[in-house]
């Protein structure tokens, strides 16, 4: 049967250490804490949607080695179809991720099997995607690839949720088909400035601050924007019926100490999915996810800190 949510994406695994700072150059540091865990922005994003009951399948790479194998089956653990997940003579993805006492993160991705998600691959595995309910893509897999699936899955009727993560410039078929939009405010500000080739100052420095930055990445041409902005929660706005700009709306976040963000924003986008596959609105959508987002900010890892339906005490 087709998943009605599907994620074409990146699976890392991910060495997480804690760390009492950042190392300057020369310095070395000690990390009391080190584990290694399951992660990548697309990997994430299907395991967020499926631990919260979605319909999901994850398209993607990994190598055929120790670390391909426990994404596998941490995929497969949490109820992800895994038909369309190739195993690859390359290495698995890999990210090195600090994480520092006040919760934040600072991480370098390894590619390697990520880099081989190509438009081929997408093709051969297209009756799990083309006619999907929702497809969720981000920018850790080649553009080429997610210009391919992007408006071909749009023209067949799919709601697209496009998270321009790591920043990027993007397409304009693949804005067009955007909706929403997902990006945090470093993304926004690589969106907005190469589409006009000058800097811009940062989102809260901007003239009119968040709701001003997502009427400009709506500009673009996406069809919605979801800009989040960590503890400050979220920004939406939507086009009307007539295509005309709507009023962007702010979202709070729900108040947590933050331990871990990494992934947060993934699981923020993968209960975007499962909320707008079930008929929420966009508002609605982003309510959710940013309850869920703080979930995943109060422990450690990506993955390993999303909730269950259960965990949120909803239904
Ligand atoms: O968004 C968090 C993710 O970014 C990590 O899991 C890491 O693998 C990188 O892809
Ligand atoms: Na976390």
């Amino acid at each position: 049967s087709q998943p009605r949510i599907v994620v074409v994406g990146s699976a890392n695994a991910d060495l997480v250490l804690a760390v009492a700072h950042r190392p300057a150059a020369g310095e070395t540091i000690v990390s009391a804490d080190v584990v290694v865990m399951p992660g990548g922005k697309g990997g994430n994003q299907a395991v967020a949607a499926a631990k919260l009951g979605g319909d999901v399948a994850f398209i993607g790479c990994v190598g055929a080695d120790a670390p391909g194998a426990m994404l596998r089956e941490r995929l497969v653990a949490a109820g992800v179809d895994v038909r369309g997940l190739r195993s690859i003579a390359a290495p698995s993805g890999q990210a090195v991720i600090l994480v520092t006492p006040d919760g934040e993160n600072s991480i370098i991705v390894s590619p390697g099997a990520n880099a081989q998600v190509s438009t081929a691959l997408v093709a051969e595995v297209a009756d799990l995607w083309l006619g999907a309910d929702v497809l969720v893509v981000q920018l850790e897999i080649p553009l080429e690839t997610v210009e391919h699936v992007v408006p071909r899955a749009h023209a067949r009727g799919t709601r697209v949720i496009v998270n321009a993560a790591p920043a990027a410039a993007l397409p304009a078929a693949v804005l067009a088909a955007s909706d929403p939009l997902v990006v945090n405010e470093t993304e926004a500000e690589a969106a907005l400035a190469a589409r006009t080739g000058q800097p811009r100052p940062g989102v809260a420095a901007a003239d009119g601050g968040p709701g001003a930055t997502a009427l400009d990445l709506l500009a673009l041409g996406a069809r919605s924007v979801v800009l989040t902005l960590g503890a400050g929660g979220a920004v939406l706005v939507e086009r009307g019926a007539d295509g005309a700009a709507g009023t962007p709306l702010h979202v709070p976040a729900h108040p947590v100490a933050a331990v871990d963000t990494t992934g947060a924003g993934d699981a923020f986008v993968g209960a975007l999915a499962v909320e707008l596959c079930a008929g929420s609105g966009l508002e609605a959508a982003v309510r959710r996810a940013t309850q869920v987002a703080a979930f995943a900010v109060g422990r450690r890892g990506a993955q390993a800190s999303y909730p269950t339906r259960a965990d949120l005490v909803i239904n």
